[in-house]
């Protein structure tokens, strides 16, 4: 079939499940070796919709890493609250069922408790519910974009600390700490001490701003008193959660979700117990600091 000159894309066919955030992307094998092409054109769609989704993707462990390597480094799955694939050792292995419940319902981007957090993730379902455990999105940019100029001019220039033991010191955390856990979750701990980040981030290369925090691992903004930091995040978590900024993924067997962990937040859907859901995830760094 000739390649239509006055489509935007040449490789992939994009469709925006929502005009804020999200794309059904279709026409493209993420097991077969991508031209550099198709690597470009999934990079722009990503920075255009921040969150890609792909349908019936029934890859290797092996071919989900060579695909997030098209796009920067894959590191090594970190093992601490989650399991490690036996065939790739940088992909990282969710899994819940009747006696491990789904933990990870809380607003995150991940690695924001980082030094150098993750530019983006790809997570692949592997198990699927019948029904439920949907994943939601949310464009930081676009609730950036949302605030009053007053507000823009107040968070320009702070900054906020970011805490891994803010979320994993919780109870719903627990299990992560259960017998042989431990050791993995202290050197988890160790290895990330509170760290700060701008409030406000610049992406790379679209130069937009988006909020940067999280109410699952931002402990509070320097430089405000307590209390003026505590309004200050909670009225910023109640905004990231208008669902006007928002799209919920249905997962499927062999769907794939490539999402931009700069300017979006996500939020695991715990509402599908005791039934079985495994996903695999890798994470993709570049070495960037937030900006
Ligand atoms: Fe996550």
């Amino acid at each position: 079939m000739p390649l239509d000159e006055t489509r935007k894309y040449q490789t992939i066919e994009v469709a925006p499940v929502t005009p804020v955030i999200g794309a059904e992307v279709s026409g493209i094998d993420l097991g077969a070796p991508l031209s550099d092409l198709a690597r470009d054109e999934i990079e722009a769609a990503l920075n255009e919709h921040l969150v890609l989704f792909f349908r019936d993707q029934d890859i290797t462990a092996q071919q989900h890493v060579a695909f997030g390597k098209r796009f920067g480094e894959v590191p090594l799955a970190p093992g601490a609250s989650f399991g490690i694939h036996p065939d790739a050792p940088e992909v990282s292995v969710l899994e819940y069922d009747e006696a491990r419940p789904p933990n990870v319902n809380h607003y995150h981007s991940d690695g924001i408790f980082r030094a150098v957090p993750e530019f983006a993730s790809v997570l692949r379902a592997i198990v699927a519910p019948a029904s439920g455990g949907d994943t939601i999105f949310v464009n930081c940019i676009a609730a950036y974009e949302a605030l009053s100029d007053r507000m823009k001019r107040l968070l320009e220039g702070l900054t906020a600390v970011n805490n891994f033991m803010h979320l994993h010191g919780r109870p719903s955390k627990a299990r992560s700490w259960e017998g042989e856990g431990r050791a993995r979750m202290e050197k988890a701990r160790d290895a990330n001490p509170p760290v700060e980040h701008p409030v406000i981030r610049t992406h790379p290369a679209t130069g937009k701003k988006s909020i940067y925090v999280s109410e699952s691992f931002t402990t509070h903004i320097v430089g405000l008193s307590e209390g003026e930091s505590r309004a200050v995040l909670n009225h910023l978590f109640d905004h990231l959660k208008t669902p006007e900024f928002q799209t919920r993924f249905r997962w499927w067997k062999n769907s794939v979700a490539f999402w931009d962990n700069r300017c979006t937040l996500h939020y695991a859907l715990a509402d599908y117990w005791p039934q079985h859901r495994v996903m695999n995830r890798i994470s993709i760094r570049r070495g960037e600091k937030p900006v």
